[in-house]
């Protein structure tokens, strides 16, 4: 048997800071309602329309791959999540593997929103333990600035996201020589009755042929949520994963050294944060500085808290994830 041992993690965001006052002169909104709402400060939005999502995993990536000492030819699979595509096909996983000139390796786009790191995690593991593949590349990436309604219109989502990546080496490493490292269990679920409840309805064949200038004027070609709906839903899944990942690994919550959870609002992660009864130096959050980067929160912060020295060698980590489908799950990692 094999496991599946996180060999780095790596990340990288547009230098462009937009802060609340900086959306303030562009719509109506505070940096007081948005802290207070959400706890972003700031965000990075890509530079230009030449800055695809691509760009933005082939850095991470890059990064991650010259810190597990890996060349690009020797990944077997690569694994990416995003919800915001250079093109509607194919998918981002084709263009990693061209731009990083990878071998003709698989290469397969998971489309679980915020929740595709850990959706991600758990097919890489699917795929170690069937010993399909042993050098995976793993990434997560987002470009959601230039779909974003920045006007009033469109304020209630306009402040929430920004734009990042982040990449794992995940490698097939023999039980014997793991040491109980690497990807102990995954959870995942899927509610389907969310789906119109946070969405980007077009393009897709639901409204088929070309947006039309209605659609533009109307709105209908930006994300929408109904937002409180998406909020409960979150809280009660989220906890729902972690409870089930400790009962079933026969843990408690003490045992966690570090809890990596999305970043879609500040709030959220305190209500789980309490309702766990973990102390705030356990849970990671820099949803201050990115706002809601969707499929990149987790490596992203998983990346920050490795360069911070918090996930030292044999740490209990536990991902938490939330998002559009409604998608939602964890993964309980020993580093
Ligand atoms: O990553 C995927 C998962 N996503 C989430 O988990 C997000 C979950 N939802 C949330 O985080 C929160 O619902 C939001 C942060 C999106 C919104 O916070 P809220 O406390 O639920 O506010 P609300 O939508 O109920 O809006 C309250 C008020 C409204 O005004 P009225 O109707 O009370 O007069 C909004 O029009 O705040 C208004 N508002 C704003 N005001 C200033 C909405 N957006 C803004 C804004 N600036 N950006």
């Amino acid at each position: 048997m094999f496991q599946s041992v996180i060999r780095s993690v790596a990340h990288f965001v547009p230098s462009r800071r937009v802060t609340n006052d900086d959306l303030s002169k562009l719509m109506d909104t505070s940096d007081a309602w948005i802290t207070e709402r959400t706890g972003i400060k700031e965000r990075r939005f890509v530079e230009d329309d030449s800055i695809t999502t691509t760009t933005l995993a082939v850095e991470a990536s890059t990064r991650a791959l010259a810190s597990a000492g890996w060349s690009a030819d020797q990944v077997d699979l690569i694994i990416a999540a995003t919800l915001s595509p250079d093109y509607y096909f194919p998918g981002i996983g084709v263009m990693i593997q061209r731009r990083l000139g990878c071998k003709t390796v698989p290469a397969l786009d998971i489309r679980a929103q915020c929740s595709g790191l850990v959706y991600g995690l758990s097919c890489a593991d699917g795929y170690v333990k069937s010993r399909q593949a042993k050098k995976i590349l793993l990434v997560c990436a987002e470009v959601q600035s230039p779909v974003l309604d920045l006007t009033t219109r469109g304020r209630d989502m306009a402040v929430l996201f920004g734009d990042g990546a982040g990449a794992l080496c995940i490698e097939a490493v023999p039980e014997s020589e793991a040491h109980s490292r690497g990807i102990l269990d995954s959870y995942l679920g899927s509610d389907g009755s969310g789906a119109d409840v946070l969405c980007m309805k077009m393009p897709g064949t639901a409204t088929p042929g070309f947006i039309k200038a209605a659609d533009v004027e109307r709105g209908v070609v930006h994300p929408q949520m109904e937002g409180k709906v998406v909020f409960k839903n979150a809280v009660t899944r989220l906890l729902e994963t972690a409870s089930t990942l400790l009962a079933r690994n026969g843990l408690t919550s003490e045992q966690i050294d570090l809890i990596l959870p999305h970043q879609a609002n500040l709030r959220i992660n305190e209500m789980v944060r309490e309702q766990l009864g973990i102390p705030q130096e356990r849970v990671f959050n820099n949803i201050q500085r990115y706002g809601n980067t969707t499929a990149a929160t987790i490596p992203i912060c998983m990346s920050e808290a490795a360069e911070q020295g918090r996930l030292q060698k044999g740490s209990l980590v536990m991902t938490l994830a939330f998002g559009a489908g409604f998608t939602w799950g964890g993964n309980l990692i020993r580093w």
